[in-house]
């Protein structure tokens, strides 16, 4: 099945509670959590986790583009994350696979994330201990992106690694998903879609949900 992850970043912050429940019919909701070395910008961290905790039941999917996230991603999971990702090029292999033994420690479920400009092979280290791969569509930083097209193929490479190695694997795409690109991503096997600006941009975020989900049929 097909999951769809509306990413907070893009929400109406000063009416989170309205906007929490408006996207009660997707799967997950997407928490990027960005420290300004990462990444060029800075989002928000854990005071607002804990209030989306609250707000929500849906299963919080947590995106550290943080450096060295070995120092927070346990605390990120016992706040009420359900998926943690770290990002493969935030730290040396050795740190960043206690980052996914600490997440995994504390009960819950582990994601890897790679950059636009990051080989396919990377994931080798970490793809057994995965339960997501998240393949970043656009570089890292900012909602409203455009999808960069050549994603694709590297969608598929992913996928046959997940396929070959740990097909329990949930594979997630971020940036630039649309009604337009979220077939293509289907079609290249991503089943989990985190969607910003294409939900929380449109009035009718349920139906918006819905389209998504079903660009791959
Ligand atoms: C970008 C974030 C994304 C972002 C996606 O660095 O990881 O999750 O919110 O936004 P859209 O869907 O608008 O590209
Ligand atoms: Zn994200």
């Amino acid at each position: 099945m097909i999951k769809v992850a509306p990413s907070i970043l893009s929400a109406d912050f000063g009416h989170l509670d309205r906007e929490l429940q408006s996207v009660e019919s997707a799967d997950y909701i997407h928490f990027d959590v960005m420290d300004g070395i990462f990444v060029p910008n800075i989002s928000f961290g854990m005071p607002i986790l804990k209030c989306v905790r609250k707000l929500t039941k849906l299963p919080l999917d947590v995106h550290l583009m943080i450096e060295k996230p070995i120092r927070y991603a346990a605390e990120f999971a016992d706040l009420g994350a359900d998926i943690v990702t770290v990002h493969a090029e935030s730290d040396e292999p050795k740190e960043i696979l206690k980052a996914m033994s600490d997440i995994k420690s504390a009960g819950k479920r582990c994601g890897i994330s790679i950059k636009p400009a990051t080989p396919v092979p990377v994931l080798e280290t970490y793809i057994e201990m995965a339960d997501l791969v998240l393949v970043m569509t656009v570089e890292p930083g900012f909602g409203g992106q455009k999808f960069i097209a050549e994603m694709a193929d590297k969608i598929r490479c992913v996928k046959r690694l997940i396929d070959e190695r740990n097909p329990e694997c949930e594979l997630e795409v971020d940036g630039g998903i649309n009604g337009n690109t979220a077939g293509i991503c289907i079609d290249s096997g991503a089943n989990v879609l985190v969607a910003g600006s294409s939900v929380f941009g449109e009035e009718l975020r349920e139906r918006a949900i819905l389209e998504l989900r079903r660009s791959g049929v």
